[in-house]
């Protein structure tokens, strides 16, 4: 397992949208395995496979934010097949933003089929943290990220925050 680089914004693979995963073979695995330990020593609770450069629809979560209690879930090919017309808002921040954070509101229940770590097809039934979560991260699959859902200005202002974070986290490291 390895600790793998994540991409911030604004690059422009973010924006990609990821290809479904033929055969959960070896090569996958080993890709969940890498994002489970990034996500960990971010540390954050869900990591799309395009965050770490890999635009492949794989998506790992642990709600528990218990290190001693970990309960990772892994998500290949996931697909909402229903969502609640009722929204809820959660204060949302993501690996890639790193250090801003922002409501947003999603359908509060959502069901998704996927295939799992073993790449057998699955259901879930989600609601609240877990509906959130896994919302955000098929999004990234989509190329799609949770400032998107913020006004224009609330939006660029964050864009301009981060690159000129990274900008001057850069010019430290060199
Ligand atoms: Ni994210």
């Amino acid at each position: 397992m390895t600790i793998r680089k994540i991409l911030t914004i604004p690059d422009p693979l973010l924006r990609k949208k990821s290809l479904s995963v033929e055969k959960v073979d070896k090569e996958i695995r080993n890709l969940m395995d890498d994002m489970i330990s990034t996500m960990y020593d971010a540390p954050g609770i869900g990591l799309a496979a395009v965050q770490i450069g890999v635009p492949k629809r794989v998506v790992v979560m642990d709600l528990s934010k218990n290190p001693d209690r970990k309960k990772p879930m892994y998500f290949i090919n996931p697909e909402i097949i229903w969502k609640s017309n009722v929204n809820s808002s959660y204060e949302e921040g993501c690996l890639s933003i790193p250090n801003q954070f922002a409501k947003v509101e999603r359908p509060d229940k959502c069901h998704i089929k996927y295939l799992d770590y073993e790449g057998n097809e699955k259901k879930l039934e989600a609601e609240g943290l877990l509906s959130t979560c896994i919302q955000h991260e098929i999004d990234h699959l989509n190329g799609v990220l949770f400032i998107d859902y913020l006004s224009k200005l609330k939006k660029d202002m964050i864009i301009k925050k981060v690159s000129k974070d990274k900008k001057e986290l850069e010019r430290v490291v060199v």
